[in-house]
């Protein structure tokens, strides 16, 4: 077929119509394509360890319920989702009246942003930490006030002073790319803190990866009527990225204002087929999140016995701080087929965020590591 010409975008005028605070904001950038770097490095099977997806296979179940729930696909979903609230309910201790369905923490980000940010409204975010509340909120004209954490950890004491005047408060927790968490008393104590009419956002994204008994419950905070949504995911421990699933806890009187946001029938059956297949049998869940546990501490293990410090993680990802310089890493890893994130892009120059897969192959990315390394001491001198 024939493109058609483009005229050029400066000459449309069209960019005058979108809101003001959108002309400069970014897109997610995603980065090069596995084709685009396989080319560029000549490797073949790069492995991804570089989005924190789940390498640890399909929950029993998952397959078998999709192929089950692709005869409906002709059928829109159930708008209520009333079976797939029931069993978040049930596995969460939340009422289902408190579960707001969405396709992913990140619809769940948007939707959170256009129910209470007004233009000019203030927004505090740690830094680093997930990039998405920061284009979500800027997008939306929002004053983002950026608070450094200290030493890997969120400064929750300079998070408070600048919530002051603030409507919304993001916490990641664990954070993206620390995998820091936050022990349950710290958060009781900045939730008691939070300044009256400022709202805290809770990704729990990684908090699947917690022990149970050290996990923050925060489901009894939102039920309570404290100033809290959570945002949570199937994209992390149960695997499913690719089908787009999550859901906010939200007091009661939220949830319609969330909805109200959000496409009608926004998740697809596919997706609820499948997320109800994970959350079916508990131990399985926590049979798999003690793999993925000893993965990473393992691999965290090997690190440490290349002198290559981690920060103790609570997450599916260790970040690593090799030194020097993170891009040379990168490479160095692409050649050997193993794409990571480099630490330069989250502020964090000289670390390497790295996603858990098995065992073993986790072992293939400590001997890559290894190799970088010395690689690395062969151009700088011993
Ligand atoms: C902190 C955090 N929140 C949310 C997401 C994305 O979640 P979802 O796939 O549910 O949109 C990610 C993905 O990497 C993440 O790191």
């Amino acid at each position: 077929m024939v493109s058609v010409p483009l005229v050029h975008p400066d000459q449309t005028g069209l960019r005058e119509l979108v809101r003001p605070s959108l002309r400069t904001v970014a897109a997610y950038d995603p980065g090069p394509s596995l084709t685009e770097l396989e080319v560029r490095y000549g490797v073949k099977d790069i492995v991804k360890l570089n989005w924190n997806e789940d390498l640890f296979g399909l929950l029993p179940g998952v397959r078998e319920a999709v192929i089950e729930e692709i005869r409906r696909a002709p059928l829109y979903p159930e708008q209520a989702y009333s079976d797939f609230r029931d069993l978040v309910a049930a596995r969460t201790g939340a009422d289902p009246a408190m579960v707001a369905p969405a396709h992913g923490i990140q619809a769940l980000v948007f939707a959170v942003v256009a129910a209470f940010l007004n233009p000019g409204d203030r927004v505090v975010l740690p830094k680093p930490t997930y990039g998405l509340y920061r284009q979500a909120c800027e997008a939306a004209g929002a004053e983002v006030l950026r608070v450094p954490s200290r030493e890997y950890r969120l400064d929750l004491e300079a998070m408070l002073s600048a919530a002051q005047g603030a409507k919304l408060v993001f916490v990641c927790d664990p954070n993206n790319p620390t995998g820091d968490a936050l022990a349950p008393e710290e958060w009781a104590a900045f939730l008691e803190r939070l300044p009256h009419g400022c709202l805290v956002i809770v990704d729990e994204a990684y908090a699947d990866y917690i022990a149970p008994k050290q996990r923050p419950s925060r489901v009894a905070e939102v039920a309570d009527g404290r100033p809290v949504v959570v945002l949570r995911t199937f994209s992390k421990l149960f695997g499913i990225a690719g089908l787009r699933l999550g859901f906010a806890i939200a007091n009661p009187d939220l949830i319609p204002c969330l909805d109200a946001v959000q496409e009608p029938f926004n998740v697809n059956r596919l997706a609820l087929a499948a997320g109800m297949a994970c959350l079916r049998d508990p131990a399985m869940i926590e049979a798999r999140r003690r793999q993925v546990v000893a993965a990473r501490d393992g691999f965290a293990a090997k690190l440490a016995a290349l002198a290559i410090p981690t920060w103790p993680s609570q997450a599916n990802f260790v970040l690593a701080n090799p030194g020097g310089d993170d891009g040379r890493w990168y490479e160095g890893l692409v050649r050997r087929g193993f794409l990571v994130r480099r630490g330069s892009e989250f502020g964090l120059e000289g670390h390497l965020r790295i996603t858990v897969g098995p065992e073993k192959l986790m072992t293939a990315v400590a001997s890559a590591i290894a190799a970088v390394a010395a690689e690395q001491r062969g151009y700088d001198g011993p």
